[in-house]
This record gives C-alpha cells, sequence and structure tokens, in this order.
C-alpha cells in the first residue's frame, strides 16, 4: 500500500491539536495545546472553547509542520473532526481545515471523534486492531462494541444518561476538586479506602441476560446522585474533609465495576478476548489494571498511552486515513454537527 501524508485537526472540545501522519504509523509532528482557563468555570465553557482554538489554531499547525519538517506539497489529505462535540469548537476547525485543504487542493476528510479514539491504540500498538470488543469512555460518550474490521461497529451497549467521563467530572466538583475530574479522583483513590461506603452499580444486576435491554448499557446519574446524598449527609456532620479520598476511591471502584462486568459480558457472548479500550478516561489506571485482570490468562487489553487517549489530532489523522483510503472525502458544503452519529455504526446482532 502507497503512504500518504495527512495532516489531522482537533477542535471539538478544548484541546487544539494538530498533526502530520505518514500512513501507516509514522507520526512526523503532533502539537496538543490544552485550554486551562475551563477550570475556573468547574468545565468547558463553549464560547471561550471556540475563541481560544481561533486564536491557537494558526499556531498549533505551524509548529507542528515546523516538527514534522513537512512542505505544504507533501500533505495528501486534511483529515477534520466534523463531530460530535461543541458545535462552536467543531466549527473552528472544521472551517480552518476547510479553508486549508482548498487552499492546497487537497481533499478533505470529515472524522468522526469517538472514530478516532477507536483507532489511537492502533497508533502504538500495531497489534491494536479489529476484531476486538472496543469499550470507548470520554467526556461525552460511553459505547460498548464490537468491532468485527475497521469500519464496521456493532453497538451492545451505551450510557442512558451521563458519559463515564461525565461521571467522574460531576462527583469531582461535589467533592470540590475541580475540573477535568477523572485524573484527582483518580490520585485521591490512591489515598483512600474504595470499599469504605457501598455505592450503587447501576444497571448491574446477577439476574441480567443478554435479551434485556440493560445488559449493555450504562446510567451513571444514579451513582452521582448516591454520591451526592454521602457528601450532603457528611457535610450535615461536619466529617466530609476528612472523608473524601474515601468517597473518591468508593466512587471510581463503583464505576470501573460497571465498565468492567459489562465489557467482559461482550468478551463472553462475542468469544472475542482482545479488547481495546480507548477515550479519556481510559488514562485511568484502575480500569486497566482490573480489565487486564479480568482478561488474565486468554486476553488482551489495548489502549494507548496518556498522550493519545486524551484529546488529539494525532487519532484523528489516524481514522481519517482509514477513511481517505476508502476513498470518502468531504463536499464543499462540509459542515460541523455536534450529533454526528458515528458512521458504520447498527443495532445491537441478537
Ligand atoms: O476523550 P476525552 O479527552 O474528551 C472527550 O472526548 O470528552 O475525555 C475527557 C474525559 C473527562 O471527563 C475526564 O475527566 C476523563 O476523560 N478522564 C479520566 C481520567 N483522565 C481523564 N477519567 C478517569 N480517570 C482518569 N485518569
Ligand atoms: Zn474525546
Amino acid at each position: 500500500m502507497e503512504s500518504s501524508v495527512i495532516l489531522g485537526i482537533e477542535t471539538s472540545c478544548d484541546e487544539t491539536s494538530a498533526a502530520v501522519l505518514e500512513t501507516p504509523y509514522w507520526l512526523r509532528g503532533h502539537v496538543v495545546s490544552s485550554q486551562d482557563e475551563h477550570s475556573l468555570y468547574g468545565g468547558v465553557v463553549p464560547e471561550i472553547a471556540a475563541r481560544a482554538h481561533l486564536k491557537l489554531i494558526d499556531k498549533v499547525v505551524r509548529k507542528t509542520l515546523d516538527d514534522a519538517g513537512c512542505q505544504l506539497g507533501e500533505i495528501d489529505a486534511v483529515a477534520v473532526t466534523a463531530g460530535p462535540g461543541l458545535i462552536a469548537a467543531l466549527l473552528v476547525g472544521v472551517s480552518w481545515a476547510k479553508g486549508f485543504a482548498f487552499g492546497l487542493g487537497k481533499p478533505l476528510i470529515p472524522v468522526h471523534h469517538m472514530e478516532g479514539h477507536l483507532f489511537a491504540p492502533s497508533l502504538e500498538n500495531n497489534e491494536a486492531r479489529p476484531p476486538f470488543v472496543a469499550l470507548l469512555v470520554s467526556g461525552g460518550h460511553t459505547l460498548l462494541m464490537y468491532v468485527p474490521k475497521w469500519g464496521e461497529y456493532e453497538l451492545l451497549g451505551q450510557t442512558r444518561d451521563d458519559a463515564a467521563g461525565e461521571a467522574f467530572d460531576k462527583v469531582s466538583k461535589l467533592l470540590g476538586l475541580g475540573y477535568p475530574g477523572g485524573p484527582v479522583i483518580e490520585e485521591r483513590s490512591h489515598q483512600g479506602l474504595d470499599d469504605r461506603y457501598r455505592f450503587p452499580r447501576p444497571m448491574l444486576r446477577t439476574d441480567q441476560n443478554r435479551h434485556d435491554s440493560g445488559y449493555y448499557d450504562f446510567s451513571f446519574s444514579g451513582l452521582k446522585t448516591a454520591v451526592a446524598r454521602k457528601v450532603e449527609e457528611l457535610k450535615g456532620r461536619g466529617t466530609l474533609e476528612e472523608s473524601v479520598s474515601d468517597i473518591a476511591a468508593s466512587f471510581q471502584s463503583a464505576a470501573v465495576e460497571v465498565l468492567c462486568k459489562k465489557t467482559m459480558r461482550a468478551v463472553k457472548e462475542k468469544a472475542c478476548s482482545r479488547v481495546l479500550l480507548g477515550g479519556g478516561v481510559s488514562a485511568n489506571s484502575r480500569l486497566k489494571k482490573d480489565l487486564t485482570e479480568e482478561l488474565f490468562p486468554d486476553g488482551v487489553l489495548y489502549y494507548s498511552s496518556p498522550r493519545l487517549s486524551a484529546d488529539n489530532a494525532a487519532m484523528i489523522a489516524c481514522a481519517g486515513a482509514f477513511r481517505f483510503q476508502q476513498g470518502e472525502t468531504a463536499r464543499s458544503d462540509l459542515s460541523a454537527d455536534p450529533n454526528l452519529p458515528l458512521p458504520g455504526l447498527r443495532g445491537p446482532q441478537r
């Protein structure tokens, strides 16, 4: 297969990122600029994110091209996150990429953000390719799928309310630990007792079978409410401060148990013990450790390093390269879509 050079652009949330990927795996340049200003507000403020992308995108791309030693004439296609995400933020990347691709006279490839997360581990490990069971856990999505081949995604389960990362962020806010919640909850969990509080394991009952609609689905909002009640109770008693690490650890333990058990249901039903973990929450060590243990000794867990598990343009270039190879390029009227459906996603085959 002939190699191609893909410029990837990602602006769906609060990271402005660009990457030059020479297919299949040579990441020649990659810059991720994270916007810190949102921590002040306890979450991402869409207008601030969009303005920051606008301010940063030229510089980020220029540095990426310089680092890669890449001449404009070498670029074969421009891949950009077209959705899902924050509309104002997405529009900055899409408009920029459109103009740039048009100026170069090269094709533009729209990429689904979660397909990017799915491809990320393959940038570091040649083995991280289908068939596998995929658990994608980010701030906006929780998807459990069976992936027989790239581009074919059988949806097994998804969240019915909050995403897994969103639950970490909300619990962190309740505990006064700031945004983003995942890393700080994980850190505090190391100092806490994970069985001090028995929080619910939503939609995880042993009497469920694969014909129950909730067998693979997730729900994290009830878990968050249970934490909120405990926080109020301890506040009332004046003992919240000394219990924060135990609450963090007990919450993490509940969330991770649900994610692991549902993934293992898919492993069993699909008779496929190759599992791919992707999205921002895949940086969580407890989740990686528990899944690895569950899969031992026959299975294998693929995930990326923290740099590629959080939002980044390398994964967008990588998924874009696949779509480019399929001959899929955008029309000139491409726009960002905050609710973009994952291409190739189909319902459960039960
Ligand atoms: O994929 P991502 O970077 O952005 C989205 O596409 O949403 O995921 C961000 C989410 C946030 O909710 C963040 O709290 C969570 O990933 N996260 C973690 C960890 N690191 C980031 N959650 C649990 N443990 C972590 N170590
Ligand atoms: Zn993401």
